[in-house]
């Protein structure tokens, strides 16, 4: 049993290395008490505040001998003296913006809960914690829901505010996530960037500063990912505390964190209160966003396995979630608009020969669209262009040997489109005011149920004209210029999240009509990828940047919450199409083995060479596929410390600890090089292993504490794998 209570009062959950206790005091205020490493049960009440220590200009209740603005507080809100972060800010039916939550019940379910309408963990091995809040004047309830995944020390949370009052309410922020740390100097790592450089490391001092991450781009973004680490500041892959945020969304969000002047940090996340606003009407509830949390006090490697389990156990849903994914070939960057089914065909025919499972017809095959002024929300097919129906296109490419895949961009639309002509109310402008363009287009309000409603048909109806087994699902702008036409003047507030919850609901839709379908998702690359699109579709487009050595930066920041199964890598052309730069194509293919490996090029214009290279690639991810998708990941080398090591380095090693497969990229070739050792992790100190079938035997102690040579390639970016086998 995870989840235990002590007299009512002491609510302790316990995960295989974890702890997270709270405690009610005499009052009724639920307070924070302990998150960390596992201690047995013992009452920590105590760390929740210090007894009878008020500082001055901080508010505290009536005769009580505690402020809320020095109290761990599991849920904080603003209005009550506590003057730092909060997680909650409600205007009550009579203008005040007073909230007083104290306990009121508390139920421990069994299996994990859901989340109306929004993404979340699911699984019957979880358990449920759920302690139910209410204001101290009024019928607003706060039920505060934990989700218990022992084996990966995951612990996620949510609330819901329900109102049974008998007028509106009105949250002005509503975040999911507080989390008061103990007395320590922590550091924050978030994940950065931009198109084509997304979730770029960054680490920082939590200082007196409040330290956020946000986005209020209506996507999780490119520029920021919902997740961060806040750890001890000398903390790292192997060694310290760390606890991982995530937030289980992909729109607006928030994630901060700061050093109070008490020199105690909290750390709040959720929904961005910035241009965020909702009603609540009478016996009608508001849901947030799931929180995930992981603690590990073995570092981020650790961390990051729990995420990647828990992920793909339990987050990743559908037949796909565990099954092996084709290798497949997407004519983007082969053909970009510039293409007909003749086209399409010769390069299905080419890449069949070479082993690969499904094609991928991208963008330009609907409407009128041989560019990206038109034609988006016309979902039916350009038969000039294809030469024919779809139905024969699959046909024909079915008759290669290659399943079929195709792209849509369904929340977005087209100025020049039949869709925009007969309902130019359905995507989001303001009366009176010309909208900004991105790409040239605008974006479907998807808060209407009669928008979803049309896109979905269209897509049924392609969906259902031919034998179509993969689909990618893009979405290649930010919104702005928000309103829309059925919410009334005070509810213009809830734009951005009922956008998201229309996306979801459409997503939920499509995916369960076609649950045989592999969806992945894609934002102009990486501008989405977050856990609350796993939920939906098992894959991202990790970046539209595909050349291997910018690849290495991504994929290490992708990699600290999202397991190498949810990333999206294409092996493409030199020069690359982005930066012009030139890798061996060796690299690119390991580069792309850790991720869902396939290829974005014309492969009708490729050597015999090449293909080749290509064809045995292809077989080399395969016999190794079930070792890359579901071995625990550990980052080797850093890309970001080219001064330390010529290197950058990554491992994955089979559960039972029998195999490991690690892969080592070279910077550019430099004279007179030093060689270097390169210590792996994972592996049974006390089992004698073998590298690529080397006579030599080494203990896997030698091979953690010592390292073996590394073989050194004069070639710039040259890459290499070393697969360690227990003799
Ligand atoms: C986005 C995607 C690309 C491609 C194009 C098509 O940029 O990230 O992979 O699908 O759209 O327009």
């Amino acid at each position: 049993m995870a989840i235990t209570v002590n007299e009512g009062k002491i609510f302790t959950i316990n995960t295989k290395n974890t702890m997270y206790q709270m405690y009610v005091n005499e009052e009724g205020v639920l307070f924070h008490s302990y998150y960390g490493a596992k201690i047995g049960y013992s009452d920590l009440s105590y760390l929740s505040y210090k007894r009878n220590w008020i500082a001055a200009f901080s508010p505290n209740p009536r005769g009580k001998d505690y402020s809320h603005n020095q109290t761990k507080d599991e849920l904080s809100v603003f209005g009550n003296g506590d003057f730092r972060l909060t997680a909650l800010s409600l205007v009550n039916h009579d203008g005040t913006t007073a909230c007083e939550p104290v306990y009121y019940s508390h139920q421990i379910l069994n299996g994990k809960y859901s989340l109306e309408g929004l993404p979340a963990f699911y699984g019957d091995e979880g358990e449920t914690l759920v302690i139910t809040l209410k204001d101290k004047a009024y019928d607003i309830y706060f039920h505060m829901y934990y989700g218990v995944f022992s084996e990966y020390d995951l612990i996620t949370k949510a609330l819901v505010i329900e109102n049974k009052t008998d007028k509106q309410i009105k949250l002005n922020k509503a975040l999911s996530l507080t989390l008061d740390l103990s007395k320590g100097t922590y550091d924050i790592i978030h994940f950065h960037g931009a198109h084509a450089r997304e979730r770029m490391y960054e680490r920082t001092r939590i200082t007196h500063l409040k330290s956020t991450v946000s986005s209020n781009r209506g996507a999780s973004s490119h520029l920021q990912n919902p997740f961060v680490i806040v750890c001890d500041k000398d903390a790292n892959e192997e060694h310290g505390n760390a606890y991982g945020v995530g937030l289980v969304y992909s729109g607006n969000f928030v994630i901060s964190a700061e050093r109070d002047q008490y020199d105690l940090t909290r750390v709040v996340a959720g929904i961005n209160p910035e241009g965020f606003e909702f009603t609540i009407e009478p016996n009608d509830s508001f849901t947030t966003p799931e929180v995930a949390l992981v603690y590990s006090n073995e570092g981020f490697g650790k961390l990051s396995n729990c995420y990647h389990k828990a992920v793909r156990n339990n987050l990743c849903r559908g037949k796909f979630k565990n099954a092996r994914r084709p290798v497949l070939i997407n004519n983007w960057e082969g053909t970009y608009f510039d293409f007909n089914a003749d086209k399409l065909v010769n390069m299905a025919r080419d890449a069949s020969k070479i082993g690969v499972e499904l094609f991928v017809m991208d963008d330009g095959w609907f409407g009128h669209r041989d560019d990206d002024f038109t034609s988006l929300g016309d979902w039916f097919v350009n038969e000039e262009k294809l030469q024919g129906t779809l139905e024969n296109l699959v046909k024909r490419i079915n008759a290669e040997g290659l399943d079929f895949g195709i792209w849509f961009e369904p929340e977005c639309i087209s100025e020049d489109s039949v869709l925009y002509r007969e309902h130019p109310d359905y995507c989001f402008k303001i009366p009176n005011r010309d909208p900004q363009m991105s790409r040239n287009q605008l974006v479907l309000d998807m808060s209407r149920k009669e928008v979803r409603d049309n896109i979905y048909n269209q897509m049924v109806k392609v969906l259902n004209s031919a034998n179509i087994t993969y689909v990618k699902w893009d979405f290649n702008r930010n919104l702005c210029d928000l309103y829309s036409v059925e919410l009334p003047r005070e509810r213009q507030g809830e734009i951005y999240h009922r956008y998201m919850l229309g996306v979801y609901e459409l997503l939920e839709r499509i995916t369960s009509s076609f649950p045989d379908i592999l969806f992945e998702s894609c934002s102009g690359g990486g501008g989405r990828f977050d856990l609350g699109m796993l939920y939906y579709m098992p894959q991202v487009w990790t970046s539209d940047n595909s050349d291997a050595i910018d690849r290495l930066k991504i994929q290490y920041g992708t990699s600290f919450a999202y397991p190498v199964r949810t990333m999206g890598a294409h092996v493409s052309v030199c020069p690359n199409h982005g930066n012009a730069r030139v890798t061996p194509l060796s690299t690119r293919g390991n580069v792309a083995y850790f991720g869902t490996y396939g290829l974005e090029l014309d492969i009708t214009k490729m050597t015999e060479e090449e293909k080749e290279e290509v064809k045995r690639q292809i077989v080399e991810f395969k016999q190794y596929y079930d070792l890359i998708q579901y071995g625990d990941y550990y980052r080797l080398l850093s890309p970001y410390t080219p001064d330390e090591s010529r290197y950058c380095a990554w491992e994955v090693v089979k559960e039972d600890k029998s195999e490991a497969l690690v892969c080592t990229v070279a910077y550019e070739a430099k004279c007179t090089v030093p060689p270097e050792t390169l210590k792996v992790r994972g592996l049974d100190p006390d089992k004698f292993y073998r590298i690529n079938g080397s006579s030599e035997a080494y203990l896997g102690g030698a091979l953690m504490n010592g390292g073996f040579w590394l073989d050194y390639d004069h070639v710039s970016y040259a890459s290499r794998l070393y697969h360690i086998t227990q003799i």
